[in-house]
């Protein structure tokens, strides 16, 4: 276990770390394709009623269930859900609580990461062929590059590694001359290339037809669509606002334990929102969509996952300095993912140090090659099959990346809210220049976020199941054989990492608070 913590090394580099942990692909890759898919200008009803019922306050949790379980050393979830939870249930309930939160943590930092590389990996390299003209022959269809692309090893591997590496420098240089160096330059960066973006954006007038406009595009995505406005546009909403703000993640506490135990907490965490929602809402929706419908109109916004990769190489093809914007798009991409996964490359190297006693430099090659061995599925399931559909990477996602996040989130507010209760509000309104008065606390950490949570895991239950996500075989490749192992594959291994991660958050609670599991009494506390 490290005694003596590292810390953050100013407010600023605190803020844009936290910023650059939620500001990630997830604002320009997810959601414009998340909004388009699912209403428009309805999407942003349930998506601002899910930033308020359950975002807001979930960050205030997670900063102060970071920031207490920093106090003891710890920068993994499961012994910091185990501190809280035991004011409110017996040491033994509270580290079987602990090492399920944990699970969970374990499987999202490991295995969205597992993916969410390569993705990095994919934009590095779209930022090098925008450069040198790689998908700039009108004689391939972008749809034919990208499957091209993820069907090529040589370009997959060199990317995925470029961007592996960039990552594991950052983490092994450490909090302060690592992460919060690179957050420093990457995050204003981001900020600078969005507003260049969207001057281009806003100044491409109607090319190819007279109805396709940036600011049509703009009007698309704002004017509600009534009819579009369903329980699966609001759940989408809602996925979006746990994976947009890293929350449920259990990154957000990783990053809040370097925090000094009189920091604040409230300001900093609305800050973390309001950047992440600047980056989000306004420069996420205000460049990709209405580029798209400028070129593309309404069909140009239904690609999906492949949004950013097909049908925005089409625009980069036909603008005025396409190759330099399109490197801009993808660098932004990039950039943003990278200050995202760093912190999940983080919490792992974090759980080595706490639980293993590694160092951070032989920690952070561990990680390194764990990555390497969970990401190699990810990558050669299309270049093995030569299809283009990704479903070990879906399969993964759609319990990692999206369901497991709302367990997660259900747990936290219930252990802060109900078990913790009243000594939460305190802890938190500790050294905070704005406090969390009373009535927020009751009204919205005690019953909203934890009711909204619920119904949010109940509802979302249902749709898994209507969706056939339940089913041995699941519907989505159930036409396609060759696809079902990496299905079963992608089961296995999210299953394996949160068997795995409970026992190990189990065994670490149980090593630092032994005399407590067997008294059934609290007695450690700082
Ligand atoms: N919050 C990060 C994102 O938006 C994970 O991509």
């Amino acid at each position: 276990m490290t005694e003596k913590r590292e810390n953050w090394g100013s407010k600023l580099g605190l803020i844009l770390a936290m910023a650059g942990n939620a500001v990630g692909l997830g604002n320009f890759w997810r959601y414009p394709y998340q909004a388009a898919k699912n209403g428009g200008g309805a999407f942003m009803i349930p998506y601002f009623g899910a930033l308020i019922l359950m975002g807001i306050p979930l960050m205030f949790v997670e900063w102060n269930l970071g920031r207490f379980g920093g106090k003891y050393g710890h920068g993994s979830l499961g012994p910091m859900v185990y501190l809280q939870a035991r004011e409110g249930v017996s040491p033994k309930a509270a580290a079987i609580i602990g090492g399920l939160a944990g699970a969970i943590a374990l499987g999202v930092t490991v295995l969205v990461n597992s993916y969410y590389n390569h993705i990095i990996g994919w934009t590095i390299g779209y930022a090098y062929l925008s450069l040198t003209g790689g998908y700039m022959d009108a004689a391939k269809s972008t749809g034919e590059v990208f499957v091209n692309y993820i069907q090529s090893p040589g370009l997959v591997f060199t990317f995925w590694l470029i961007a592996l590496v960039i990552l594991g420098l950052a983490v092994s240089g450490g909090i302060q001359r690592g992460i919060e160096t690179m957050a420093k330059f990457m995050m204003p960066t981001i900020y600078v290339f969005g507003v260049i973006l969207i001057i281009r954006t806003l100044t491409l007038g109607s090319p190819v037809n007279p109805d396709w406009s940036p600011i049509a595009g703009l009007n698309y995505i704002w004017s509600p669509r009534w009819d579009a406005l369903n329980w699966t546009a609001a759940l989408a909403a809602a996925g979006q606002i746990f994976f947009t703000l890293s929350l449920g993640m259990g990154i957000i506490c990783n990053y809040a334990s370097y925090l000094k135990p009189d920091d604040d907490i409230v300001l900093s965490g609305l800050a973390t929102v309001a950047l992440n929602e600047l980056a989000e809402v306004v420069l996420g929706g205000t460049i990709a969509i209405p580029i798209a419908y400028t070129f593309l109109g309404e069909a140009g916004l239904g690609a999906g996952v492949g949004f950013s990769f097909i049908s925005l190489p089409n625009i980069f093809r036909a603008m005025a300095g396409g190759p330099i914007f399109g490197a801009f798009w993808f660098l932004l991409l990039a950039f943003a993912g990278i200050t995202s996964a760093v912190a999940m490359y983080n919490y792992v190297v974090s759980l080595l140090e706490e639980s293993f006693g590694f160092s951070k430099k032989k920690a952070s090659l561990a990680v390194f090659l764990l990555y390497i061995l969970v990401g190699l599925p990810v990558c050669l399931e299309p270049i093995l099959t030569k299809t283009a559909d990704l479903a070990y990477l879906t399969e993964v996602d759609n319990w990692v990346g999206v369901y497991l996040l709302v367990v997660l989130g259900a747990i936290e507010v219930i252990v802060a809210g109900w078990l913790m209760g009243n000594k939460a509000k305190d802890e938190m309104n500790n050294g905070s220049y704005w406090k969390v008065p009373d009535w927020f606390f009751k009204l919205f950490i005690q019953f909203l976020t934890p009711v909204s949570i619920i119904v949010l895991l109940v509802m979302s239950t249902r749709d898994y199941l209507k969706a056939g996500y339940f089913k041995m075989v699941p519907d989505f490749v159930a036409g396609t054989p060759v696809l079902v192992p990496w299905v079963q594959a992608g089961r296995f291994v999210v299953l394996a990492v949160l068997v795995i991660g409970f026992f190990q958050a189990y065994k670490t609670i149980k090593d630092k608070y032994q005399v407590e599991l067997e008294s059934g009494q609290v007695s450690i506390r700082k």
